[in-house]
């Protein structure tokens, strides 16, 4: 989906995502003590993004959705807390090397020759003993899980993710984790999520 799909998707009052942030990605950082600057990369309507803000991160937000980063501007606003919102396309854009605490990816799904040129600029963009996170919907969940794309192509492993890592990183955390769902009809499901936490050398 190209940048004008997103700001259809994203238009309207609603939240397309909810307000509070990623069961993953509070569970993985709630024990970080923040310790200066986070960039969250297609950071949308800014659920993580804010999330971080106001447990004291200093938050560049980046998307390609001018539409979404509006949306996260708003809801910084409405909890007291500020954002840097930064709108670059990241197949394009390199973030600044070596520059923050903290590098979130959440739900970023692009054909994986792209990911693989993000990836590696999102841990460059890490300072030394900073932390990486990626959380995305598992290569295996249209077949076992449910929900998120259901192209192989943009889908992928927690393990594709630590490969492209490792030159930067230690990894901590290589991982399969499952998050309750529910589908159309109310049923509960169970959605299949690749995991990878790290701290950059
Ligand atoms: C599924 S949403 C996830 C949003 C947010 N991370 C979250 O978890 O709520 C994916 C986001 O990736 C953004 N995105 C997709 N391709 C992008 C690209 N090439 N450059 C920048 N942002 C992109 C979209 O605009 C969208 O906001």
């Amino acid at each position: 989906m190209d940048a004008a799909c997103w700001d259809e998707r994203y238009r309207g009052s609603e939240l397309v995502w909810k307000a509070e942030p990623n069961r993953f990605v509070a569970e993985e950082l709630a024990g970080l003590k923040p310790s200066g600057r986070a960039m969250d990369l297609a950071a949308g309507e800014g659920r993580n993004a804010v999330w971080l803000a106001e447990r004291g991160w200093e938050v560049d937000a980046v998307d390609f959705s001018t539409v979404a980063l509006e949306k996260a501007e708003r809801l910084a606003a409405e909890r007291g807390v500020r954002l840097r919102t930064v709108r670059a396309d990241l197949i394009l854009w390199a973030p600044p090397e070596t520059t923050y605490d903290l590098v979130l990816i959440a739900y970023l799904h692009l054909p994986w020759p792209d990911m693989a040129q993000v990836l590696p600029r999102a841990a460059a963009a890490v300072r030394s003993g900073g932390t990486l996170l990626l959380v995305g919907h598992d290569a295996a969940n249209p077949e076992h899980g449910y929900g998120g794309p259901q192209d192989p192509r943009v889908l992928y492993t927690a393990e594709q993710v630590a490969d492209l890592w490792r030159p930067y990183a230690d990894i901590l955390r290589t991982e399969t984790r499952t998050r309750p769902a529910t589908d159309t009809e109310g049923n509960s499901r169970t959605a299949l999520d690749a995991l990878v936490h790290a701290v950059r050398r």
